[in-house]
């Protein structure tokens, strides 16, 4: 599918966005892992959480849909976990197919996991090394390296401290869930830390996590205990519709109970030293801090953005280079090498389809450098032909940037927005207008 994408002046409203997908994924695991019920409140129902749904389903977890986003998971429990009897489709997921074997690594039976093109492209080894010196043994293409690849769990397993080369929440998730499993503390440290949702979550259930600076340790041997989980409003969703109220030229946005996880809360920093007014009004939130959004339009200007900053909006960059086409002043970022490594080569893809749009942005092997908004021209972008590159958040910051342009724009593969925002046209329509966004064959 694709969408045509006309140009607007004026983008303003209140929207709420869908359940978080980091939260969601991590609350279907949790539930599963879990003796007795627990009940999941705005779960994201985009394609990559219903396939973690299906999974611990698989595996032995029952799972009851009560309503849109409201589900009631009977865990398995630890020790409870029986072999699926067919191949665990992971889809475009790589926080399922990396969680799922962190758990699996504690399984003793064989489990084979496979996902899309994407999927199967993206590496696999950054959890199997760990895994494996724990103890669980992986068969797969490029010796357990990519999609499909087989596990076969062991119990316990080895304790072990991580030390991982990439701030990856991911990694660090696999590893602490499978320590789970282990005869003794597992500790992970990170470069720079990453977003926190497992380590929440898990002492939540009733798990022994403890922090100490960059290193996070699981001790093993509590029990896992079912209850509500509360999931938040998707800040790397809200993400598109903010920087859309930062750059128009008239309207507001607010975004009503947005997770404002401090790690993941990067993008809001960056729009701030551009110069968008955001205006944070907190919430009550549950083991997860909520909060209202609103951004207006106004001049933005270019920033460097690297270091600690990066993992805390690493989802967020491609609607943020859509900001900084805008702003005045080059944007550069940099120490982001693990956008190579996302859905797509998320570096050369924004890079390739901005630049279709007149954009003037360099590809950096750590990240890229957007010129700026050049004085006295009409709109920021040119309407053009892209392509999403089969990436769900390259799809939808092209629409947002089409939203900018001086004519229209044709984005092509906009199925893959699915994954994450099912909703995310019909909340274009809802601020932009009707007609702003139409979806062709
Ligand atoms: C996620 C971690 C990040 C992020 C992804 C979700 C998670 O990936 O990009 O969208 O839920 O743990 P990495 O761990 O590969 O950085």
């Amino acid at each position: 599918m694709k969408a045509v994408v006309r140009p607007v002046r004026r983008i303003a409203g209140t929207i709420t966005v869908p359940g978080d997908k980091s939260v969601s994924h991590r609350a279907a695991l949790l539930g599963a892992l879990a003796d007795g019920l627990t009940e999941v409140q705005g779960f994201l129902e985009g394609e990559d959480c219903l396939a973690t749904l299906r999974a611990v389903a698989a595996l032995g977890a029952e799972v009851a849909r009560k309503g849109p986003g409201h589900f009631v998971i009977q865990g398995a429990g630890q020790e409870g976990f029986t072999e699926p009897g067919d191949v665990v489709d992971c889809g475009n997921s790589g926080t399922m197919a990396r969680l799922l074997l962190g758990v699996l690594a504690g399984q003793p039976f064989a489990t084979v996991l496979t996902g899309d093109e994407s999927l199967r492209r993206r590496p696999m080894d950054r959890v199997m090394e760990p895994l494996t010196r724990m103890g669980a043994r992986v068969v797969g293409r490029r010796g357990g390296a990519r999609l499909p690849l087989a596990i076969i769990g062991a119990r316990p397993l080895h304790p072990i401290r991580h030390v991982s080369p990439v701030a990856s929440a991911q990694v660090k998730s696999a590893v602490l869930l499978a320590g789970l499993s282990a005869s003794g503390p597992v500790s992970v440290v990170e470069p720079v830390r990453s977003r926190d949702h497992t380590e929440r979550m898990l002492t939540a259930f009733g798990g022994d996590v403890r922090v100490d600076g960059e290193t996070v340790t699981v001790v093993p041997g509590r029990r896992l205990v079912g209850r509500l989980c509360r999931v938040p409003g998707d800040i790397s969703s809200a993400a598109f519709f903010l920087v859309a109220g930062a750059v128009a030229p008239d309207g507001a946005v607010t975004v009503r109970g947005v997770g404002v996880n401090p790690t993941r809360t990067g993008a809001l920093d960056v729009l701030e030293a551009m110069g968008a007014r955001v205006d944070v009004l907190a919430r009550e939130g549950d083991g997860e801090p909520i909060a209202d959004l609103r951004v207006g339009p106004g001049p933005l200007r270019g920033v460097e953005v690297g270091g600690t900053l990066v993992p805390r909006a690493i989802d967020e960059m491609p609607i943020l280079a859509v900001a900084a086409a805008c702003a005045e002043g080059p944007t550069v970022v940099r120490d982001a090498a693990e956008l190579r490594v996302k859905e797509s080569d998320r570096i050369r893809a924004i890079a390739s389809e901005l630049g279709k749009m007149g954009v003037a942005i360099e590809e950096r092997p750590d990240g890229f450098r957007v010129a700026g908004r050049s004085a006295g021209t009409s709109a920021p972008f040119r309407g053009a032909r892209v392509s999403s590159w089969g990436d769900h958040r390259l799809a939808m910051a092209l629409v947002v940037a089409g939203l900018l342009a001086d004519g229209p724009t044709l984005v092509e593969g906009i199925d893959c927005i699915a994954t994450s925002y099912p909703d995310f046209v019909a909340t274009c329509r809802a601020l932009a207008g009707e007609d702003a966004v139409e979806v062709v064959a």
